[in-house]
């Protein structure tokens, strides 16, 4: 077995969404791992902000490039200096997502259910979560055919493998209006799932390794009764920690997954075994 299993040093890794919650630990990771990183995301100075204080301590490179996923002209620029800036795209994590949260800032929000869902805000969910991942993997899947190597991760989560448990989100306070995971959320997700496999074998024969990461939740402020719901429900009995998906990403992102393509590795807690 090769010493230094990952392998990531100078390689050149693009995360969307990089100023996120999750995409920020992400970046730090590649940093970390002495990999290149583009911070791309719609937050164009929070994510300038970000890659400036990754390259603090020196070992990588980073930069910040505002990025709208869901506008082409907007990715095929970020890619374009992505290049130009590193000499090649190695690694695209496509982890832009409109997630609805329900920390206690967003807890009042997502009150529709599905019988009265909005279809503006089910096309916008579409456009980010969807298009902006078929965008991303065809400027980036474009330099990754040139060069003769590439890999992609697909951020997907539990409610792309199962349903929602619409209690979870039951919240018993009759003062306020009820919530719920929305359809969107489900639907986008497990079109991941999908896509991934079409690229994985669309791309045979090219070197360009295809897998999504399926994600469990994440513990954000949200009030008690929320993670008591949520961590009943979870084999391991807690929500995750938000750097606890590092090692996975690491994983699907590096040669230490060389032989895996078309595949979706699942971090959840158990959630999805149960
Ligand atoms: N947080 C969780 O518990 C959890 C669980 C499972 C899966 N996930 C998945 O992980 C990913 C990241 O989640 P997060 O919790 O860090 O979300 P987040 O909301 O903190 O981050 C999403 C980032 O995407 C950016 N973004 C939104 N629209 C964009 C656009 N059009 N173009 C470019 N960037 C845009 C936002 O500015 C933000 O920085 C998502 O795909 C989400 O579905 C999260």
């Amino acid at each position: 077995m090769k010493k230094d299993i990952l392998g990531l040093a100078g390689k050149v890794a693009i995360v969307t969404g990089g100023a996120g919650m999750l995409g920020r630990e992400y970046c730090r990771a590649f940093a970390e791992a002495s990999a290149h990183v583009v911070v791309a995301d719609l937050r164009g100075d929070a994510g300038k902000k970000y890659a400036a204080r990754l390259n603090g301590d020196g070992t990588a490179k980073a930069i910040g490039i505002e990025t709208d996923v869901t506008d082409k002209t907007s990715v095929q620029e970020m890619v374009n200096r992505a290049f130009e800036r590193f000499g090649r795209v190695d690694i695209l994590v496509n982890n832009a997502a409109l997630d609805p949260k329900f920390d206690a800032a967003h807890a009042d929000e997502h009150t529709n259910g599905f019988e009265d869902y909005p279809l503006e805000l089910w096309n916008q969910s579409i456009d980010v979560d969807l298009t902006g991942m078929f965008l991303c993997a065809q400027a980036a899947g474009n330099i990754m055919v040139k060069q003769g190597s590439g890999v992609i991760v697909n951020i997907c989560s539990t409610y792309g493998v199962v349903g929602p448990d619409q209690r979870l989100y039951e919240h018993g306070d009759e003062a306020r209006p009820r919530t719920y995971k929305p359809i969107t959320y489900s639907v986008t997700k497990s079109a991941v799932l999908g896509f991934t496999r079409y690229l994985a074998t669309y791309w045979a024969g090219k070197n360009i390794r295809v897998n999504a990461l399926t994600l469990g939740g994440v513990f954000n402020e949200h009030d008690e009764g929320f993670v008591e719901r949520y961590s009943s429900r979870t084999p391991l009995g807690r929500m995750a920690d938000r750097s606890e998906y590092c090692g996975a990403l690491l994983f699907v992102a590096s040669d230490a997954s060389s032989y895996m393509t078309g595949a979706n590795l699942v971090v959840d807690g158990g959630w999805t075994a149960w």
